[in-house]
């Protein structure tokens, strides 16, 4: 399997502090058939910063790590960004990075509370610049979970999304769960990925998401999923419906 979003790199941000606690993960990962892991630390989200340069050299020192400690997981590079007004400069400065540095996908994190009014007109300027943005875990957005039609508009329009494994397990509880399969059920999620931020608290559960979604929604669904995570590392065209809306439930409780 291919994990396409984890917190793996040492020291460089809420993930793995040091060296053996990334050992730790790739050992956590393997163990559960993960073989390819594509490292994205977080980006101006506030508190850390990781541009393209630090990510590669970071993913080199690791991939020689695990070689050196036999472990047989390959790491690639990554970004997890938190929206930010000058995404595209980014990209064309070398601070932004693109999936596996493809040149096609980027994953996007909204901050929690809501969605910036301005991601529409960011979204549509970087599909014209042919990079396509991948909203990561819209079900842990708060403005998505009371209006799922924020997503529908961003999806319709050509953005992709990404939905946590955990979230899928029901490690945030039940009513993110719900959603989770809501948006896969409507169009509106098209990659899992473990989001992994350690081996306890946030581990990767991959092995038991694609389980839950093959049991909701059959092997078929499970691997397509599979492979957009492939499609995607290499910049190629993913596997997508026409997203439906999820009517917004405004009367919750009376029936
Ligand atoms: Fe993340």
């Amino acid at each position: 399997m291919i994990d396409l979003h984890c917190h793996i790199l040492p020291g460089v941000d809420d993930g793995a502090k040091t060296e053996q606690e990334a050992l730790d993960m790739a050992r956590a990962a393997y163990s559960e058939g993960i073989t390819h892991i594509v490292a994205t630390p977080h980006h101006k989200n506030g508190v850390y910063e990781n541009n393209k340069a630090s990510i590669e050299m970071q993913v080199t020192l690791l991939n020689e790590l695990f070689e050196r400690k036999g472990v047989p997981v390959t790491v690639l590079p990554g970004q997890e960004n938190r929206l930010h007004g000058d995404m595209l400069e980014g990209l064309e400065k070398g601070d932004v990075l693109t999936m596996n540095d493809s040149g096609v996908y980027l994953f996007v994190e909204f901050p929690t509370n809501h969605v910036p009014r301005y991601a529409a007109q960011l979204f549509y300027d970087l599909q014209l610049a042919g990079v396509v943005p991948v909203i990561v875990h819209p079900e842990r957005n708060n403005e998505i979970f009371d209006h799922p039609d924020v997503l529908y508009h961003l999806i319709n329009n050509g953005a992709l999304s990404q939905v946590t494994a955990a979230s899928l397990t029901g490690r945030f509880g039940k009513k993110i769960r719900k959603l989770a399969f809501d948006l896969i059920e409507h169009g509106l999620a098209h990659f899992v990925a473990s989001d992994a931020h350690n081996t306890t608290t946030r581990a990767f559960h991959l092995r038991e998401a694609y389980k839950e979604i093959q049991h909701a929604f059959g092997s078929g669904t499970r691997y397509l999923f599979e492979e957009n995570a492939e499609l995607l590392i290499n910049g190629q065209t993913v596997n997508r419906d026409q997203p439906t809306r999820i009517r917004e439930k405004k009367f919750l409780g009376l029936f």
